[in-house]
């Protein structure tokens, strides 16, 4: 289903041509008056039960696991991707000689972990390097192999949109005896996954991005095989009978069952966690595939209108439909970052590509002054 024009719901001035959501959402009005709520309530503790360190991180697990088909039990609160990537190369392991895969210009907080990972086991870090037809899934199959240990992958490359497609790549990925670790942060929220059909061993995302919540809210979804793993810290609440807070100094060596064991402590933040629930309450609203054939729309417009100009954004089929990036034949103008912002236009420069990230938000007028500005280059 194709949704009408969601702008009044976010906090974004007419004057403001916002088609960066892969750096930043803007913010809907129902996550900040979440957040106000929830300051007036921090404001006076003594509303606050010891239920309210449980309850609402529950709801937000059962919220986030119901938009990927996970169980709540499979989901992890953590504050950042680096954090999630932490906790899954803690707990896969990896022989001297074998290899971990990434892709060229991965994320950092993707590629830092595994790297130490691989000095660490004496293995190899193999770069997928990037496929002159954007065909990432093709290279990254021809790239696993009896040595393969880990695939650490996106699911959208974040500096131009580039798709993996996960289902194919976990398939030959367990073939290989292998583990496949997803970073979901350019996808998650405008594209639909289910965890069922790509089987990670872990998939994590920040919340920040296309989940349209807050900044160090981000979500880890653990595979079954690994939920009695080791957490990366030692915290109190994620220990057997926490909920009594008469009896905490009856020190607990048991860990709660499942991925709440590996939730980052104060996981119950009490601002931002219902900002997170209300954005995943919106996202459910929505719906994910409403979401992506809602966007697609303005990223097949943009496109259109980037060929019109003589540049040369990356296929629609080898591109999420949320997102794209768009390549200039003698590169990127130098000055077109400051021109776009002059006119109130924002959106990303990463590596050679224009990344536009259009959302539920965007215009007809919006994409009017993108393509003027582009023009006058
Ligand atoms: C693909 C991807 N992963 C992760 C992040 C953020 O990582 P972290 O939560 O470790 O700051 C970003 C931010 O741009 C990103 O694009």
């Amino acid at each position: 289903m194709i949704l009408e024009s969601q702008r009044h719901l976010f906090n974004i001035p007419d004057d403001v041509a916002y088609f960066n959501t892969s750096y930043l959402s803007p913010q809907l009005h129902s996550v900040r008056a979440a957040g106000e709520a929830a300051l007036q309530q921090v404001a006076t503790p003594w509303t606050v039960t010891p239920g309210d360190f449980f309850t609402r991180s529950e709801q937000v697990r059962g919220l986030f696991g119901g938009l990927i088909g996970a169980p709540p039990d499979g989901i992890a609160i953590v504050p950042a991707v680096s954090y999630a990537n932490a906790i899954a190369a803690n707990n896969l392991e990896v022989a001297p000689g074998q290899t971990i895969l990434v892709l060229d210009e991965q994320f950092p907080s993707n590629v830092y972990p595994w790297w130490d990972k691989a000095c660490r086991s004496n293995a190899d870090l193999i770069v997928v390097p990037r496929p002159a037809d954007h065909d990432w899934t093709s290279t990254i199959l021809e790239h696993i192999d009896e040595r393969l240990a880990i695939a650490a992958l996106p699911n959208c490359h974040w500096t131009d949109g580039g798709l993996v497609d996960l289902v194919a790549v976990g398939k030959m990925v367990r073939e290989a005896g292998a583990a496949l670790v997803v970073d979901a942060s350019q996808s998650l929220g405008a594209l639909p996954l289910d965890v069922g059909d790509v089987q990670p061993d872990f998939l994590c995302t920040v919340g920040y991005k296309w989940m349209l919540g807050p900044y160090s809210y981000s979500y880890l979804y653990v595979g079954p095989g690994h939920r009695g793993g080791e957490p990366i810290e030692q915290g109190w609440i994620t220990r057997k009978g926490s909920e009594d807070f008469t009896r905490l100094v009856d020190y607990e060596t048991e860990l709660e069952a499942g991925a709440t064991r590996f939730d980052v402590g104060e996981r119950s933040n009490f601002i931002l966690t219902p900002m997170a629930e209300a954005a995943l309450t919106q996202i459910g609203d929505w719906g994910m595939e409403n979401i992506a054939a809602t966007i697609a729309r303005s990223t097949a417009e943009i496109e259109r209108r980037m060929i019109s100009l003589g540049l040369e954004p990356i296929p629609a089929g080898r591109r999420g439909p949320h997102m794209t990036g768009v390549y200039f034949p003698n590169g990127v103008p130098v000055d077109l970052g400051d021109r776009l912002r002059a006119a109130g236009v924002y959106a990303s420069i990463r590596g050679d590509s224009l990344r536009l990230a259009p959302h539920l938000f965007t215009t007809e007028a919006d994409l009017d002054r993108l393509s003027e500005v582009v023009a006058a280059g």
